[in-house]
């Protein structure tokens, strides 16, 4: 029984997806029952690096979904218009949807899910987080029944680039963002990847899926690697640590009423070397999992591209066909349990607590004048915040410095945020400290 596709773009991720479907030789019997019917781009005329027949083209993308040819519909196009209308469109005609765009799910997964639900059909999104990496599935399902502690994970394949070869090299993050645009692993416009605007979106989506409700995006406290100073990764690498940029959602509390009180961030963290998150680098992701009673479960693989994303795409596509083949040529007309993004409503409300009380490990770098007890000063003004410090160490300023100033790293215990930000505000107004120059998280 044949199952007609649509193909809402052919770029990387397209471009893999038609690949896989050409070639169903030594895969899953299931793959050469899917058959490319129609795929929408922008310009007809652009070079494909797939032979495809050209009569499949078309730059009309609501004709791909209305086509009776199309059974399922595929949305690699990115972008959050028309992609986000293209899917409410297929649903509305009871098509199943297979999407990787992180961007339309994190903001726009209530309404889509809600819409799904209604009309009974699939959408699956295993692409949008992780690329090749199965996560979603695994959230959604494998670890069902565990009460999830945190996810952490390295879900920026582009900054965790970055940030690799800042620490091999030593070299400055301006410097090694052009080398990667260059050799095409970060974008022309790089402001999603390095600012933390697409690890956001994905941890909005891991979360609500690991606590059960909507996560609101624009909530997520977000900085990104772009204002990260090489010398930051030297002394956390003295100080036996890796920078990453983590995007962590964890459960702090639950409310009366069962709502999830969760900290959802993205920040770029020092992590320590014998940590599991510590040894994944270059465009790799890594998403860490800690669940009551399982413990810890990480995963870990190819985070983009062509032919990883396009894996989690096809996976979707055979659920759905095999979900079809069982039942006798129909798609069944309720969504598949466990799936807060398709279920109808969340089963739990979920909400950021207030950053000021959230608990963190901090970094801190200041500079300062070069004078005797500087850092006993600095340790007081912690002390009286009630802030408690793991270490505090004087480096020689970068050159050697010209003995008018020196540079002081801290490393703060977990402490409560608002004490943190109290005990800075004081160290800011010290005659001797001169700048707060860098803060980061630390695990
Ligand atoms: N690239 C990755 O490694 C990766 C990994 C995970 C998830 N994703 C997600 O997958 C999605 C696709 O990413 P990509 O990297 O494959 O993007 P891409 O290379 O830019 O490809 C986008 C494709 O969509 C077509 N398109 C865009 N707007 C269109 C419109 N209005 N009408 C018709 N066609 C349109 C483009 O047509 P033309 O070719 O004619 O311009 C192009 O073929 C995004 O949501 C992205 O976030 C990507």
């Amino acid at each position: 029984m044949t199952i007609g596709i649509g193909l809402l773009g052919l770029g990387t991720v397209g471009a893999g997806v038609a690949r896989i479907l050409a070639t169903p030789q030594g895969r899953h019997p299931l793959v050469g029952e899917l058959a490319l019917r129609r795929v929408a781009v922008r310009d007809l005329q652009r070079q494909r690096p797939i032979d495809l027949d050209p009569s499949l083209l078309s730059t009309d993308p609501e004709a791909v979904v209305d086509d009776p040819a199309v059974d399922i519909v595929v949305e690699v196009m990115g972008g959050l218009e028309p992609a986000r209308s293209l899917i409410l469109r297929a649903i509305a005609v009871g098509k199943p949807v297979v999407t990787a765009n992180k961007a339309v799910i994190a903001r726009f997964g209530e309404e889509i899910a809600a819409a799904a639900a209604q009309r009974g059909v699939y959408v699956l999104i295993e692409a949008a987080v992780g690329g090749g990496i199965p996560i979603i599935e695994p959230l959604k399902q494998s670890l069902g029944g565990n009460r999830i502690q945190r996810v952490s994970g390295i879900i920026n394949g582009t900054t965790n680039y970055i940030l690799s070869r800042m620490a091999d090299e030593g070299a400055a993050y301006g410097a090694v963002l052009a080398d990667a645009q260059r050799l095409g692993y970060a974008e022309a416009d790089p402001a999603a990847d390095v600012q933390g605007g697409d690890a956001a979106d994905k941890i909005a989506i891991l979360a609500s899926l690991a606590y059960g409700g909507v996560v609101p995006r624009a909530a997520i406290p977000t900085s990104g690697i772009d204002r990260l100073d090489a010398r930051d990764v030297a002394y956390a690498d003295q100080l036996g640590y890796g920078v990453k940029l983590l995007a962590v959602a964890e459960q702090v509390g639950v409310a009366s009423d069962g709502t999830a009180e969760l900290d959802v961030s993205v920040s770029p963290t020092l992590v320590p070397r014998d940590h599991p998150l510590a040894g994944v680098h270059g465009v790799n992701n890594a998403i860490l999992v800690e669940g009551d009673p399982v413990g810890r479960v990480m995963f870990y693989g190819p985070g983009a591209g062509s032919g990883p994303t396009a894996s989690a795409v096809v996976a979707d596509i055979l659920n759905i066909a095999g979900i079809r083949q069982v039942s006798g040529g129909r798609f069944p007309g309720q969504p598949a349990p466990l799936d807060p993004l398709l279920a109808a409503g969340s089963w739990r409300t979920c909400r950021l607590v207030d950053p000021a009380v959230t608990q963190h490990r901090n970094y801190v770098r200041l500079r300062t004048s070069d004078e005797a007890g500087v850092i006993g000063r600095i340790g007081t003004c912690f002390g009286e915040a009630g802030v408690s410090l793991q270490s505090i160490v004087q480096f020689q300023p970068q050159g050697g410095g010209d003995g008018s100033h020196a540079e002081i790293v801290v490393i703060t215990h977990r402490v409560l945020e608002s004490a943190f930000r109290a005990a800075m505000a004081a160290i800011e107004a010290l005659p001797a400290v001169q700048a707060v120059a860098a803060c980061l998280r630390t695990l």
